[in-house]
């Protein structure tokens, strides 16, 4: 993908955090019209731009399969999406409880395929453009304490994968995503480093212009040149921080 101007984007879990930051770094870019999507509309205003010229509310569930069939039918201009929506729930392997479990799978990597297959048709349809999947370093390698959530965003790494395969001869790209630790909701109380969410979405939106199908933002770029130089050490590393 050249550029980003004119084109159609759509954000899941637009409301908070990385979302957010997508919708507000779409808009820098030129995008012409941006669908924040959202399970709750009711507080989107207090977080998101809602220029009406640019800006569509949209309610999605990533797990409710109506409701993407909804979304499809509402949004049909769309050319660029950015899988964003996570869950993260605490826990290591033998103690996470299995209602966590299932929801970070149902969110992270069910959700991500879901809306990946409904869309699909769509992009191809208005002549091509891109997925962008929000994955993260621990699809690779694990941090114990978040054991559903690294099992969950492996498995979309994978699926990403065969996506890529099967999307790239229908003009679709699938751009996979790796951050490392990124300052909202969803690490608070981690003290960990983290990067900024806008620092990331800079950086996801610049590889994507430049064609990089698979992007490590902002601070992961150093951690997975260590990953590629020594994956046991990393793997080490990451098991220290339970
Ligand atoms: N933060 C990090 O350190 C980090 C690092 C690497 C990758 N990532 C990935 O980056 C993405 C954004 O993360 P974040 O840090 O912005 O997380 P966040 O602050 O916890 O926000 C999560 C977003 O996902 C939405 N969401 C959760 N379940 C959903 C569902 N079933 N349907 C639709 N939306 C749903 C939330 O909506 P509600 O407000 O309704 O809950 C919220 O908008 C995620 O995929 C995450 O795994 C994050």
């Amino acid at each position: 993908m050249t550029t980003l101007e004119n084109r159609t984007a759509l954000v899941t879990g637009a409301n908070r955090g990385v979302g957010q930051a997508y919708v507000a770094g779409l808009l820098d870019r030129g995008v012409a019209r941006i669908y924040a999507a959202a399970r709750t509309l009711d507080t989107l205003s207090e977080t998101v731009d809602l220029d009406p010229a640019r800006v569509v509310p949209l309610k999605l569930d990533v797990t409710d399969r109506a409701q993407i069939a909804a979304a499809v039918a509402a949004a049909a201009d769309v050319t660029l999406l950015i899988n964003n929506a996570g869950s993260l729930t605490f826990g290591g392997a033998l103690d996470v409880s299995e209602d966590g479990l299932n929801r970070d799978m149902a969110v992270n990597n069910d959700g991500l395929r879901e809306v990946t297959r409904a869309f699909a048709p769509v992009i191809e349809g208005n002549g091509g453009g891109a997925f962008v999947n929000m994955l993260t370093l621990l699809s690779f390698v694990s941090a114990p304490g978040f054991s559903g959530y690294n099992a969950s965003k492996a498995a979309a790494w994978s699926m990403s994968m065969s996506l890529r395969a099967y999307l790239r001869p229908r003009g679709i790209d699938v751009v996979n995503v790796f951050p490392a630790g990124i300052d909202t909701d969803m690490l608070a109380g981690v003290d960990a480093p983290k990067d900024s969410p806008q620092d990331v979405v800079r950086d996801v939106l610049d590889g994507l212009v430049a064609g990089e199908e698979d992007i490590y933002p902002a601070s992961a770029a150093d951690v997975f040149k260590a990953w590629r130089a020594d994956q046991k050490a990393v793997e080490a590393m990451f098991a220290g921080m339970m």
